[in-house]
């Protein structure tokens, strides 16, 4: 999608700049490698154009964008550890582990987590209220309630056969609970203008956060590693329970349409320009990386 562009090169430039104010060391090193080697930013885009519909300034959201970012910067370096899904290619590149060592990939991921609420914390141009609710939104996403849980059970199900309920609740975990984040935390830095909408883009979040986690299960039967830059074959090396795993490959893609159409349903009864979003939630179902 060439119109992300333009965002992505923003947050990019934004967290290279930020990162580079810490003095050298390996730690440093270990964050920027994986922090710059240039993923998607589907999250990091979610918070500005969640924040754009709103007629929120880019300027607000740099700082939001890049916390959300670097929290899931963290949890793919862990991802990928010998303990967790034992990955050696991310974004392109050997992983952090085999990069800069496992102490190392562990030491990033932690220091990346504590950063994204420093970055919270720090913005300037955000009210302390809605400070203190955008770090309680993030820790409520990225811990014992959200991704570190949907990581527990992820792992919990590898060579088991769960119900596609239970599936459905690693994934909103793993992965939906973030996305989630970022569309709050967009909504959070827009003030009054969003508050009538927050159930919608709720609404909205939950249905691309699901898709999301179902096209990357996708991707790892039929992607092709040098446009998704990590391996493919990975879930099934491990026995993961995955979409296609338990539905099948078909059923698992015309999930994610019935999964976009309630997400642009969601939007439609936002009177604002939803268009960008919309866009992206196409994009989330029909990417191949
Ligand atoms: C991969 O996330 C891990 C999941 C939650 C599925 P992305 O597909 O957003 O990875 P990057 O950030 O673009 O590398
Ligand atoms: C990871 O899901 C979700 C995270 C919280 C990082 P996966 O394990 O499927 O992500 P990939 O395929 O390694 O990117
Ligand atoms: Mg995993
Ligand atoms: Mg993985
Ligand atoms: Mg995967």
């Amino acid at each position: 999608m060439n119109s992300l562009k333009p965002l992505q090169e923003r947050i990019d430039n934004y967290l290279a700049t930020y990162i580079s104010q810490f003095s050298p060391s390996n730690l440093q090193q270990a964050m920027s490698y994986s922090l710059l080697a240039g993923g998607k930013r589907i999250r990091p885009i979610l918070v500005y154009l969640t924040g754009q519909m709103f007629n929120c300034p880019l300027m607000k959201l740099d700082s939001v964008a890049a916390a959300i970012e670097s929290m899931h910067t963290y949890s793919l370096i862990h991802d990928d550890l010998p303990a967790m899904d034992n990955d050696n290619l991310r974004r392109g590149k050997p992983t952090c582990h085999i990069q800069f060592g496992q102490a190392e990939a562990i030491l990033a991921g932690d220091a990346l987590q504590s950063l994204a609420f420093s970055l919270l914390s720090e913005n300037q141009h955000i009210d302390n209220q809605s400070k203190i609710k955008m770090i309680s939104e993030l820790a409520r996403a990225s811990g014992i309630a959200g991704m570190c849980l949907g990581q527990s059970l992820d792992l919990q199900a590898e060579q088991q056969k769960v119900t596609l309920e239970h599936l459905q609740n690693i994934h909103n975990h793993k992965t939906g609970a973030l996305i989630q984040a970022a569309v709050r935390l967009g909504a959070y830095a827009s003030g009054e203008e969003a508050k009538p909408y927050y159930q919608n883009l709720d609404n909205y979040a939950q249905a691309i956060g699901l898709a999301f986690q179902i096209q990357d299960d996708i991707l790892d039967v039929i992607g092709e590693q040098e446009l998704m830059g990590k391996p493919q074959g990975s879930d099934m090396a491990l026995e993961k329970s995955t979409y296609p795993a338990l539905v099948g490959l078909q059923n698992a893609i015309e999930m994610t349409q019935k999964l976009y159409q309630q997400a642009i349903d969601s939007l439609t009864q936002i009177p604002y320009n939803n268009q960008p979003l919309k866009d992206l939630a196409g994009f989330i179902i029909n990417r191949n990386s």
